[in-house]
């Protein structure tokens, strides 16, 4: 056998040569005569083919005894097979058991989602978060590539603040020899005297909020990135953003296509998000809101769940009833594997079925003022088709730092990026206060305590200039590309209000 090893995803330059493939079982089956074993080797899927005939029988028992998630190295001939996953085959000569597992864990029967997260350690070999994980790394080094291509210094901020950078209700406190901090809520604070010395920054790191609250959208650590410009206005903020967005997407398109198509992302939509976004301000968001079109929009809406709900139940017991009858092992595993996703997918139906006629309401009687919820963001969402700016909200909703519009003094100049399909905000956003007394007022109308924020203040003393920036989240954005409903499935090992399980 030989030593050298080939990845699977170099497959192609194989062709009918002879290459040995070390890895994980993926899956197998096997009739007594021929083995179809699927191997992963973390770059891809092969289906090995061991037939008893051509292969010493003790290879071939051994084999044939298994178990999933079984280590082996694994020698063959290399053929293109395009109905094969992954589109070659491994004809296989010689094998080389490292590690016999047994008793795999997760298996192709039904998991519920805390079994899974239990087993996230096990997990992460499985095709769809091996597929997310691949997609977050490209998503990740888009994010570097755009900046450093683009003129911008990376700076570190700390992690250990001595205060609040958005809502003091989600600080997480630590103690610090006796005193209190907290762990980061942005790096924007700090970015913005690195603004004041380098122009262009940017700040990459894990961020930390006490959310209290268990959505699909929230986790209590999430990666953000924070650009931060000197010298720029809303319009300039709004371009940087769009076309930033446009290039992450750019990337994963050119990267990760066949991760795309095994999750069922929706690549056609992505292919259209090009500059430029949509722009609404908030007070035309909230016309929309309560208006004719968002009722209508919404009663169309929840003719097409229920439409979905019965074309779902419809499958569910077609499948049912071929499981309870004679049929094939491949295929009770590949009709179990797909009950799993459409039990998932009912249950996502139902929730949206429930949620449909309350988010309608909140909807109609929303008041200028408050902030957009989660679901006025989905509505607005999911009416477009490329992401949305929503810009210019009211004060009263955001944080102290967003500059006071000078036209329209109840709004601050600031926006969210809402992706589009209903995902909600990825981008949060403003341009920020510039002139010291405006500044120090809303430090004290919202009550914060100004001596921690008197270097804060030395920026608007020392060659204050108009400046701005914004936050993406990682998982958040890899969700919405990914078409993942669920952005704890976005990241490797996801902390949640109510659960951290490794
Ligand atoms: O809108 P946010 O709170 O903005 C800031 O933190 C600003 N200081 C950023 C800046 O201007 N430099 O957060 C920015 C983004 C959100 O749009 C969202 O994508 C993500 O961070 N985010 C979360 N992601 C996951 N879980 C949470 N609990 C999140 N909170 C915010
Ligand atoms: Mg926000």
């Amino acid at each position: 056998m030989s030593d050298k090893i080939t990845l699977i995803s170099q497959l192609k330059d194989f062709v009918g040569k002879e290459a040995t493939l070390a890895g994980w079982i993926y899956q197998a089956r096997s009739s007594g005569k021929i083995q179809f074993i699927i191997i992963r080797d973390g770059t891809g899927l092969c289906q090995c083919v061991a037939e008893k005939a051509k292969i010493p029988e003790d290879i071939f028992n051994k084999l044939e005894h298994l178990g999933q998630e079984s280590s082996l190295k694994i020698t063959g001939l290399v053929r293109a097979e395009s109905r094969s996953v992954g589109g070659y085959e491994l004809a296989v000569t010689n094998a080389e058991i490292i590690h016999a597992a047994t008793d795999y864990p997760i298996t192709p029967k039904e998991h519920g989602i805390d079994f899974l997260l239990k087993h996230r350690h096990l997990h992460l070999r499985s095709q769809r978060q091996w597929c997310i994980g691949k997609i977050r790394h490209t998503v990740i080094d888009a994010i570097r590539r755009f900046f450093n291509d683009n003129g911008f210094t990376l700076i570190d901020t700390p992690i250990l603040m001595a205060a609040a950078g958005e809502e003091e209700q989600s600080l997480f406190e630590v103690d610090y020899f006796g005193s209190t901090l907290f762990l980061s809520q942005t790096g924007q604070l700090h970015l913005e005297s690195a603004a004041a010395a380098y122009g262009k920054v940017y700040c990459f790191g894990p961020t930390f909020r006490a959310e209290k609250s268990k959505t699909r959208r929230h986790l209590t650590e999430f990666w953000m990135v924070e650009p931060e410009v000197a010298f720029i206005d809303l319009n300039g903020l709004l371009e940087l953003a769009e076309n930033f967005v446009s290039f992450i997407v750019s990337r994963v398109l050119q990267d990760n296509k066949p991760h795309l198509e095994t999750l069922g992302a929706d690549i056609a939509a992505l292919e259209n998000i090009k500059p430029p976004f949509y722009r609404l301000t908030y007070t035309e968001a909230v016309e929309i809101l309560k208006g004719e079109k968002t009722a209508k929009f919404m009663a169309e809406q929840l003719i097409q769940l229920n439409q979905q709900k019965e074309q779902i139940e419809k499958r569910i017991a077609e499948l049912e009833a071929e499981q309870a009858g004679q049929i094939k092992q491949w295929k009770r595993d590949k009709n179990a594997a797909e009950l799993i996703t459409l039990r998932s997918d009912f249950e996502e139906v139902n929730i949206k079925i429930e949620n449909n006629p309350k988010h309608a309401k909140l909807a109609a009687e929303f008041n200028w003022g408050k902030d957009l919820g989660g679901s006025d963001e989905t509505i607005i969402s999911t009416m477009h088709d490329r992401p949305v700016f929503v810009t210019h909200y009211p004060k009263q909703a955001k944080a102290f730092y967003m500059k006071t519009d000078r036209d329209n003094k109840k709004v601050v100049q600031n926006f969210d990026m809402l992706a589009p399909k209903g995902f909600g905000e990825i981008i949060g956003g403003s341009v920020r206060e510039d002139d010291y007394e405006m500044l120090l007022k809303r430090i004290d109308e919202m009550r914060l305590k100004r001596e921690y924020y008197d270097w804060y203040l030395d920026l608007r003393k020392y060659g204050s200039v108009p400046h701005g920036g914004f936050g993406l989240g990682v998982e958040r954005t890899v969700a919405w590309i990914t078409g993942e409903p669920h952005i704890r499935q976005c990241i490797p090992f996801p902390r949640m209000m109510d659960k951290v399980y490794i």
